[in-house]
């Protein structure tokens, strides 16, 4: 006897109805209804082929199109009843279909399973999720680029082992990362360009029978082809990976620039201000602005690369086609998207805020001999000294000064001299953080003139961007 509780859409051949926890383990509903946009332009656009296929009639296809609206602008409005017990998204929206269509919702699924659904559901999210993620790098980026032109001049130590190593103007690292953004741009551009295939019509693995027409839905959802083999669609989780791994990378930028962030602000650095937008206090040191924002953003890499780790060990050694292992894929996906997305607003925002003390990294940047090299450059230069006698020469010289506690500039030239006799009184020229960095004018130096021209190109670059997407 079949029991009547038994699954109202599968439910056919069962005989009891599912344990509650089978229920529970078994249902998505709780994250997937996220996908509700994706699934009902994805069964609008099915419809409509199966009807212009001549698989069902105009009439059928139309009041599908009618309920599917409804049910979506139910959903919209926050009246739609989510049922555990209709496991997924996909089920919850047909049995509505049904409730406000009858008979003709029936013929919806018709040359479709819900692993092809899933497959596309999931890959139209993410692919909107990249066209997101997209335009939020875009704003980052331009963030970044006026604040570099805005302090193209400014001097900052530049650091190696987080010991400062030679003189770099602000503008100059902050530039570093907008190279960075671009390359993360890039990687979710190459991932997009592969997920563009669309997986509807693989129907559960094999294909179908009905007269389906591929091309055109894959056309109606925005996709360049349909996929070519079907059990490669409905298996296939490459395209969220690939997602995943590339803000993986992109968040591991953001967490750099965050902990540059985090450092820059402690008194001791004192190298930028942001305002109390960005920052927060101590509900016991009065004296606390912590920087919680750009700490958060640091540590959004570790959940993000989590969620990629934990994906691809999901998808290890699963058997073609589909598993129900796979439905593990979204709720993180999900979590990882939206953090992602939430960092990257942060950053923005926290870029715009913040503002440089010139002085603070002025000071900084001539202490510890950084300029120890534009001295050995000197040599070279001037006394043709081989580059390593140079720096044996600088070294000497550097500690001579040390000794005095002097910085290299304030070095009498006779204690130069005394080291290399040759050394004149024109070395002092290159001993200054500001005509360090002006010299560094080779192709992707810091030299500020440098720094406007390429801040300048980025602008040109990401205003024409802006225009075409
Ligand atoms: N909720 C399922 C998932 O997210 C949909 C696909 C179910 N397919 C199946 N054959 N049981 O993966």
């Amino acid at each position: 006897m079949t029991d009547k509780s038994a699954n109202k859409m599968w439910g056919g051949r069962f005989e009891v109805s599912n344990d509650d926890l089978m229920v529970a383990i078994n249902a998505s509903i709780g994250f997937d209804k996220a996908m509700a946009p994706q699934d009902i332009r994805g069964s609008k656009a099915h419809a409509d082929m199966l009807a212009r296929q001549g698989i069902i009639s105009k009439a059928d296809a139309k009041e599908i199109q009618r309920g599917l609206d409804q049910v979506l602008a139910e959903i919209a409005g926050g009246t739609f009843q989510f049922k555990l017990a209709l496991e997924d998204i996909h089920m919850n929206v047909e049995s509505r279909l049904s409730e406000l269509i009858g008979p003709a919702s029936g013929r919806l699924h018709t040359a479709r399973s819900r692993n092809d659904q899933v497959a596309l559901d999931f890959r139209l999210y993410v692919r909107d999720a990249v066209d997101a993620i997209d335009a939020a790098l875009l704003k980052l980026m331009a963030a970044l680029v006026a604040k570099a032109e805005a302090h193209a001049d400014v001097i900052m130590p530049g650091f190696t082992h987080l010991q400062p190593a030679q003189p770099v103007t602000f503008g100059h690292h902050l530039l570093a990362y907008v190279e960075m953004l671009a390359r993360d741009r890039g990687r979710f551009t190459d991932a997009r360009a592969r997920m563009n295939e669309s997986p509807l019509g693989a129907a559960a693995l094999a294909g179908t029978s009905f007269p389906i027409d591929r091309h055109m839905t894959a056309e109606a959802l925005g996709f360049d082809r349909p996929t070519s083999n079907s059990l490669d669609s409905v298996a296939d989780r490459d395209f969220a990976l690939e997602t995943l791994a590339a803000m993986s990378i992109a968040a591991m930028h953001l967490s750099r620039l965050s902990e540059e962030i985090v450092i820059w602000m402690t008194p001791q650095f004192g190298f930028i201000k942001l305002t109390d937008r960005w920052t927060t206090g101590s509900s016991i040191m009065p004296q606390k602005r912590n920087p919680d924002a750009a700490e958060l953003c640091r540590a959004k890499v570790g959940r993000i690369a989590g969620t990629f780790q934990g994906l691809l060990m999901v998808m290890k050694g699963l058997p073609l086609t589909y598993s129900k292992d796979m439905q593990e894929d979204k709720e993180t996906t999900f979590d990882a998207i939206h953090n992602f997305n939430v960092a990257l607003a942060a950053m923005t925002g926290m870029i715009l805020d913040l503002e440089p003390v010139p002085a603070a990294m002025h000071a900084a940047a001539g202490r510890g001999y950084s300029t120890a090299t534009d001295l050995a450059d000197w040599l070279v230069r001037e006394l043709k000294l081989p580059f390593r006698e140079a720096h044996h020469v600088t070294g000497s010289i550097v500690k001579s000064a040390e000794t005095k506690g002097l910085g290299l500039e304030d070095l009498p030239l006779a204690d130069m001299q005394a080291v290399e006799p040759r050394i004149t009184k024109a070395v002092f020229s290159v001993l200054s953080v500001e005509n360090s960095v002006a010299s560094r004018i080779s192709h992707g130096g810091t030299a500020p003139q440098n720094v406007r021209k390429m801040a300048r190109a980025w602008s040109k670059r990401l205003e024409k961007l802006r225009q075409t997407s």
